[in-house]
């Protein structure tokens, strides 16, 4: 059997387009492997969101390329995902050893392209579409990885063009997949002993705006999903701001495997950045949004994600970033310097670039000031009983412990000298770190 290595670097968008991209080479006989030198196929799902994801995706094709002169000539090599969107017919130039390059528009014409660079043939498959893709999706198996969780996509794309980001041109146009499919998939996953199923888009609170013939939205899609039968949990990513609807929150709050958990990125926390950046919304629309989430369901973790040094940010536009995390009692989160993306608006503001100490040094503090919230926020449970969904077994510092996730999304570590992976389990909270709290087994415990 030829065998095939897959390096993944992106989002969980990019991760899942892997597992289907794995699914469809099974069926065309492939078996996946680990270790790239021994693989007869190499593909790597790149990222494009900061320069240093695209660069590392440059790096490591260089690395196969050496590989394929010097000794393995037969080895063919594929680049995929946003980076190759977007350079397309390009990437021969820079990596002339490349045998395809492959879009994340046409994902399910990867068979075809398998068989044309068989042939002989060097492909470039990156034409844009406006629909989805979900009639060949319908064909396929997905070769998920071996987890307590599955990541199915609900919408494909962006339309919002905030100024900083590259994903409205390395995923195109907004656009729902139908909820016949995504349910399907997803009662697929669950007859495969998967616990939690997470709804995956860019901006998931917009799912089904786009749909010409029926009015059928992202709580309707919860709704749908809850009524499955069996005891898993759901989950959904990443939410608008000002798209989150009463009625989403509601739902949220109403369905009982619909977890008390939202991303909701607000990337500063400064009003004027928040226009440059083409955000709709201001620090105090924010702000009164976190609060009504917060208001409406008990024990909801909020997350969010901040760029730091967008251009022309003021050391005072920053502060506002702090401060924001600290007013709004933002649980988690994911943080990054802002990187000039090609195409994208603000990359062209370069008089008004920050430089890249300024810009590492705001970055250290915004980490600061996430971990001590992120302390804050788990010191809130000490004390509680909680249900985990176990997801590993692992020996940490020394013990055997269980490690898993609440309802609201935090990692718990448990003492246990048995793997529970994949069990409902009670657990007293004991005490926490930064990152995870620490937990103990209770006696009732309930074992679905
Ligand atoms: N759809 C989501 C974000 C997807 S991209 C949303 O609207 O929030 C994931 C994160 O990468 C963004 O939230 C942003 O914080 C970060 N990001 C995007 N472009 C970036 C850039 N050019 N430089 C630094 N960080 C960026
Ligand atoms: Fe990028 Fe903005 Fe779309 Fe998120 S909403 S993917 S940050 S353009
Ligand atoms: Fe995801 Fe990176 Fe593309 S964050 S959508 S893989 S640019």
């Amino acid at each position: 059997m030829p065998k095939v290595y897959i390096e993944t670097m992106g989002c969980q968008m990019n991760k899942s387009d892997t597992e289907r991209m794995l699914g469809m080479l099974s069926h065309l006989g492939y078996d996946e492997t680990k270790e790239p030198k021994e693989a007869d196929l190499l593909m790597v799902n790149t990222c494009s969101i900061r320069q240093l994801s695209e660069d590392k995706a440059f790096s490591l094709i260089g690395t196969w390329g050496k590989w394929k002169k010097e000794n393995r000539p037969h080895i063919k090599i594929g680049f995929c995902g946003c980076v190759a969107q977007q350079k397309a017919e390009n990437t021969f130039k820079r990596a002339h050893y490349v045998d395809f390059v492959l879009g994340t528009h046409k994902i399910y014409s990867l068979p075809e392209i398998i068989k044309r660079i068989n042939n002989g043939e060097r492909v470039c498959e990156c034409t844009e579409t406006n629909a989805t893709e979900d009639e060949k999706a319908k064909d396929f198996e997905i070769n998920r990885v071996k987890s307590v969780n599955a990541w199915i996509p609900i919408t494909e794309g962006c339309n919002n063009f905030c100024t900083y980001c590259i994903v409205p041109y390395t995923r195109g146009r907004e656009r729902s997949r139908a909820p016949e499919l995504i349910i399907k998939e997803a009662k697929d996953a669950l007859s495969q002993g998967f616990k939690e199923i997470t709804l995956l888009g860019q901006n998931v609170d917009s799912y089904g705006k786009d749909f010409k013939d029926k009015n059928y939205r992202l709580a309707d899609l919860l709704r749908e999903l809850n009524s499955i039968e069996g005891k898993f949990r759901i989950r959904f990513v990443t939410s608008y701001p000002t798209d989150i609807t009463d009625s989403l929150i509601e739902t949220a709050k109403e369905l009982d495997k619909v977890c008390e958990y939202f991303h909701i990125p607000m990337q500063s926390g400064n009003s004027e950045v928040l226009k440059k950046m083409n955000r709709r919304y201001d620090r105090e629309t924010y702000g009164k949004i976190v609060a009504k989430v917060r208001k409406m369901v008990p024990d909801v973790t909020i997350t969010s994600d901040f760029i730091a040094g967008f251009p022309g940010e003021t050391e005072e536009q920053f502060q506002d970033t702090l401060s924001a995390i600290d007013e709004f009692e933002l649980d988690y989160s994911n943080t990054a310097a802002y990187s000039p993306r090609e195409k994208t608006i603000a990359a062209k503001w370069t008089d008004k670039y920050i430089p890249e100490d300024i810009k590492t040094e705001r970055l250290a503090r915004l980490n600061d000031k996430v971990k001590e919230n992120c302390l804050k926020s788990n010191k809130k449970y000490i004390g509680r009983e909680l249900e985990v969904l176990i997801e590993g077994f692992e020996n940490h510092k020394g013990k055997n412990i269980i490690t898993g996730r609440t309802r609201n999304n935090k990692i718990v570590h448990i003492p246990s000298d048995t793997d529970r992976t994949g069990e409902f389990l009670n657990v007293k909270i004991t005490g926490c770190k930064t990152w995870y709290l620490n937990g103990e087994l209770v006696d009732n415990n309930i074992n679905l």
